[in-house]
């Protein structure tokens, strides 16, 4: 099955992009195409749009629309979810009513270094996803104290592996994309 990840940080060192790799690890039978650099989107505008719509706009809409299920890891900003991230999501909520996100089986998680783990912004996101139409998973899955949870070097990261082994696990026995 196709899956693609997205990270909303476009940070060298991000903690959701680390997080989207290890999903990407833990489902070595499916082809996880795993996307960091959302700042390859313009900001959305209804000029550009009307214009032409932009290679990296086209290139994620595409991507979006050909895969089984999307994941997306994001980071939390000031309690909720960042701009780089939102402005995505706006650019794949168009056109209107023939969004590559309609209908389409969609995991959010998140990673933070401070113990919420970035679960206000998942819950933001959720809640726009499902305004878009996509068939949003209601799992949830924050990693909190990310420094050392997402440090492949400590006990915690083995821990978070696993967590997340087992949540993948239970969303694809519930998703007929992903059964098969
Ligand atoms: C502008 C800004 C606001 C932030 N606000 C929050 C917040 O509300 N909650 C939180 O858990 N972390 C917050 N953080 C810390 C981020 O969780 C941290 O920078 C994290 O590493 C970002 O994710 P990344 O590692 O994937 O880039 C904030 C960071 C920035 C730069």
């Amino acid at each position: 099955m196709k899956i693609l990840g997205i990270s909303g940080s476009t940070r060298a060192d991000s903690f959701n992009s680390a997080l989207i790799r290890m999903v990407a690890a833990n489902l070595p039978e499916h082809n996880v195409e795993v996307e960091t650099n959302l700042a390859a989107l313009p900001f959305y505008n209804a000029d550009i749009e009307a214009r032409e719509i932009p290679d990296a706009v086209e290139n994620l809409r595409q991507l979006t629309a050909e895969s089984d299920m999307v994941v997306i890891a994001t980071p939390e900003y000031n309690g909720t979810t960042p701009g780089v991230l939102m402005n995505a999501v706006e650019w794949l909520s168009r056109p209107h009513r023939s969004s590559a996100l309609a209908m389409k089986p969609t995991l959010v998680i998140s990673a933070s270094p401070t113990p919420g783990g970035g679960g206000r912004s998942a819950a933001h996101l959720r809640s726009v996803l499902e305004r878009i139409g996509a068939d949003v998973s209601p799992a949830e899955f924050a990693v909190p104290r990310a420094y050392g949870a997402l440090n492949p070097e400590t006990a915690e990261y083995r821990e978070t592996s696993q967590r997340l082994d087992t949540l993948l696990r239970t969303v694809a026995a519930q998703s007929p994309a992903l059964a098969g």
